[in-house]
């Protein structure tokens, strides 16, 4: 562990302790230190994850200061370091077994690697800003390491060569906003989706081509006439973005509707092996102790796919509010006990629809 001696300051943190037990922590130690390619950053927002609590009690992450996303000021970068103290940044941070406690953003300051750091745009508002990494991240593996699909670029014109089909499970998810854009920039079509009734016209507004009601008990049929419809033969990409279990998971639903041929991705690790992983973290290796697997998992690195998203990603950020969004973030204020609570429940049953960021300093 690296801390700075000379710097006092308050840290309030959210945390897992090595019971797995979710705790709040106010303490008065030294401010982290950062080493070469690091920041040291003051938070100002930290957006939740499901993963924040779900990584402790599925994939052995504990102890641990929870959190992945952040927007922040820069305190210190290393000289060579293309930020400068008094930057606005926003990005996210590393995951695994193991993970330090600087890298957790539920806590008022905190360490991030340059490389998963970005300038935060004017057009990008901070809180939006501090939610927007690992979803975008995600999705942007999906799309242009998983499935392959050209970049978006600045121009109207559609970039697949031909037209191909896309069924987003749960588009609705943060990860699911984040894929449609990301398609419907890529020249998908049609992008055939899932959600509630209640969310079909936003998800067409964001460039969803038809939309189908995931509890409907016709909805796999329903997608196949539609397909049909368009005179669509093959549907070439079908992504699970919700990764629910159960007896039939929504993996299950997407593979009952694709062709044959199709590219699969689901967001959570899935048991039948025609379904590739996206990692939001893919710069870095991380070891996972899934629960009921008797060993541990290694994810490798796979440091020019991260490149490759990273640049979509950018893209993303640079066209944020024109071309990209996200239609729905809140903002927490108040004490880290309320705080906790929040994370709890992103983490277990969900809030529903929307990102939500927690602001800095909490009391
Ligand atoms: N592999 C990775 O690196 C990675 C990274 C990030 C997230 N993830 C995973 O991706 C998943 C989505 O995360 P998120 O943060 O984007 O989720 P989220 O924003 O919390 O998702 C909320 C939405 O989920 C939808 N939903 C819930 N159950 C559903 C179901 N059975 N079928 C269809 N939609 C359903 C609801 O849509 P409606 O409002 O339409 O009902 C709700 O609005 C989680 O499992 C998360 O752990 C993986």
């Amino acid at each position: 562990m690296s801390l700075e001696s000379n710097i006092a300051a308050p840290i309030t943190a959210l945390a897992v302790d090595e019971n797995i037990t979710f705790i709040t922590r106010r303490t008065h130690e030294p401010m982290w230190k950062p080493e070469v390619g690091e920041l040291l950053i003051e938070t100002l927002f930290s957006g939740t994850n499901p993963a924040d609590t779900k990584h402790a009690t599925e994939l052995g992450i504990y102890p641990a200061v929870l959190g992945y996303d952040f927007c922040g000021k820069v305190l210190k970068s290393s000289p060579e370091s293309k930020f400068r103290s008094g930057d606005v940044v926003a990005g996210y941070t590393p995951t695994g077994v193991g993970r330090a406690s600087k890298y957790g953003t539920h806590q008022s300051y905190l360490i991030c690697p340059e490389e998963m750091a970005f300038l935060v745009p004017s057009a990008l508002p901070r809180d939006h800003a501090a939610c927007l990494s690992v979803v975008a991240m995600t999705a942007a593996d999906v799309m242009y390491n998983l499935f392959r699909l050209p970049l978006p670029s600045h121009t109207d014109t559609p970039k697949c060569e031909s037209f191909k089909a896309m069924l987003i499970w749960g588009a609705s998810t943060s990860v699911g906003i984040c894929a449609i854009q990301l398609a419907r920039e890529s020249g998908v079509y049609p992008i055939l989706v899932t959600a509630s009734p209640g969310r079909h016209a936003l998800l067409q507004e964001l460039g969803a081509t038809c939309c189908f009601d995931y509890k409907s008990p016709s909805v796999i049929p329903d997608i196949k006439q539609a397909l049909a419809d368009f005179d669509v033969h093959s549907l070439d990409y079908g992504f699970d973005a919700v990764g629910s279990h159960g007896d039939f998971s929504s993996a299950d639903y997407v593979a009952e509707c694709v062709s044959d041929e199709a590219h699969l991705v689901s967001v959570v690790i899935q048991k039948n092996p025609r379904f590739k992983m996206p990692f939001a973290t893919s710069n870095q290796e991380a070891i996972l102790r899934v629960a009921g697997v008797p060993h541990p998992i290694c994810i490798p690195a796979r440091r020019s796919d991260y490149q490759h998203a990273w640049k979509a990603f950018q893209w993303a950020v640079e066209n944020y509010g024109s071309r990209f969004r996200l239609p729905s973030v809140e903002v927490f204020t108040g004490s880290a006990e309320d705080a906790l609570k929040e994370l709890m429940l992103v983490g277990g049953e969900g809030r529903g629809f929307g990102k939500l960021a927690i602001q800095h300093l909490l009391i």
